[in-house]
């Protein structure tokens, strides 16, 4: 048995092969076990906290030399004084200058560069606390967006804790080989694939009609799928703003079509994937459906409807068994940045492939959302690292959450027989 200290997938491995082995040798009491977890738990944020520490002094350091620089021209006329002083020509001066110039500069730079090597490295392999080590079996989840990146990574962390798992996907084909991977990896085969196109209000009932006909529970829906594009603009058969309707109207048409299920099944979870790049945009709604905008925007104002409807959505949930919870992933090395295009695409990639986490990372609040114990009654709150986390007060406003709400329903075309959460 090995784990690397500090990355949680491993610890939830660690802690399933030594549940294995408890359970074999049946000496489990349970308690034992917990015991065994939160000391992992607190190795990891030992270990965090050490690295931590290690970059503030790296960074200090830095910013040390950095304004020793700033103040070397006083500091060269002392050095050029106490020389003539001591009788030095100007020319010897100069050489002692120089010296110290280019030194200061070449330790301000290392010790500039290890602090950024190291802050990358830290930020990439940084991630919120080993989550909750619940078992789901019995469960059902939706994964929307299963196949890759974040969304995979969340299925494949929820089939490894015996959950049946429906990855809903647009491309059956990649789907089907990551569920095979999945089914591998986690000796798990109750998982399936099922199609559903997000942007296409036809498919997202065709799923929803799938599900409703076939799954006898539905314990998590996890609304992780999204997408951007940069600077092409695309109009659905619907006659939708692609962003919008892939990372807002179909799921938010989704959840009605599927909330029935869910509260048949309580308690049951909602978990919304939207980003705290909510912040660099507003939610026009006098213009909901902006075919006109340049489409790296709407990603952002995409996503800010998220909080705008997971916050309704919550209270419109609150009583019924069904929570409804939000999240920021973090910054994620995933599929979602392939539409920026050349060249901004080169300097992208360095940054991304540098200071951003993995998948795998990425998936740990989501995972934390659909099925920590300790959020049993937890709902409407947003999350990021596993940690509840303060939005905003400009969006958060009850009046535009309702107004957003109902301009959804007119969006989606809910029809008089759709249930209404
Ligand atoms: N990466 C980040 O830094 C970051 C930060 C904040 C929030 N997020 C959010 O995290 C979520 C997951 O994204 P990711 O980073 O893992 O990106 P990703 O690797 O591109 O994954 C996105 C997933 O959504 C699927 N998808 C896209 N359009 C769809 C549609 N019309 N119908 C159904 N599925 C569709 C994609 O399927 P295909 O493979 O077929 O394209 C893919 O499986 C997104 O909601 C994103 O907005 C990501």
């Amino acid at each position: 048995m090995s784990a690397r200290a500090g990355d949680p997938q491993d610890v939830l491995e660690l802690k399933n092969e030594i549940r294995k082995l408890i359970d074999e040798t049946q000496e489990s009491d349970g308690d034992g076990d917990l015991e065994l977890f939160r000391n992992i738990e607190e190795d990891w944020s030992s270990c965090a906290r050490l690295s931590s520490g290690i970059y503030i002094i790296l960074y200090r350091f830095s910013s040390m030399f950095w304004r020793a620089l700033l103040h070397l021209p006083p500091l060269l006329g002392l050095v050029s004084a106490a020389s003539d002083a001591a009788g030095s020509t100007y020319t010897d001066s100069t050489a002692v200058n120089f010296f110290i110039a280019i030194s200061l500069f070449v330790v301000s730079f290392a010790v500039t560069a290890g602090a950024l090597v190291l802050g990358a490295a830290l930020v990439r392999n940084s991630a919120a606390p080993p989550t909750s080590a619940r078992d789901m079996k019995g469960k059902t989840v939706i994964v929307t967006g299963a196949n890759s990146g974040i969304g995979y990574e969340t299925a494949l962390d929820i089939a490894r804790r015996g959950a049946r798992v429906v990855m809903a996907c647009r491309n059956t084909e990649t789907a089907a080989k990551a569920r095979e991977e999945i089914a591998e990896k986690t000796k798990n085969s109750n998982v399936v694939v099922k199609k559903l196109d997000l942007s296409s209000l036809k498919s997202v009932r065709e799923f929803a009609a799938d599900i409703n006909k076939n799954e006898s529970r539905l314990d998590v829906l996890v609304h992780n799928a999204g997408m951007a594009n940069t600077f092409e603009k695309k109009v659905t058969e619907d006659g939708l703003e692609i962003t919008m309707a892939t990372n807002m109207y179909g799921p938010f048409l989704l959840t009605h079509l599927l909330i029935d299920l869910l509260k048949k099944s309580k308690p049951s979870r909602i978990v919304i994937v939207a980003s705290d790049l909510y912040k660099l945009a507003n939610l026009d709604l006098e213009n909901p459906n902006p075919i006109n905008s340049l489409p790296a925007y709407l990603y952002y104002v995409s996503k800010r409807g998220n909080i705008l409807w997971a916050r309704e959505l919550s209270r419109r949930l609150e009583g019924s068994g069904v929570t409804a919870n939000f999240l920021h992933p973090g910054m994620i090395d995933s599929g979602i940045w392939r539409n920026v295009p050349f060249p901004l695409n080169l300097p992208l990639k360095v940054i991304v492939k540098v200071f951003f986490k993995t998948p795998e990372k990425g998936a740990q609040t989501t995972v934390h959302l659909a099925v920590s114990d300790e959020l049993d009654d937890v709902n409407g709150k947003y999350f990021m690292d596993c940690r509840e986390h303060s939005l905003t007060s400009s969006v958060q406003d009850v009046g535009r959450e309702k107004r957003f709400w109902e301009i959804c329903e007119t969006m989606v075309k809910l029809t008089p027989s759709d249930p209404r959460i």
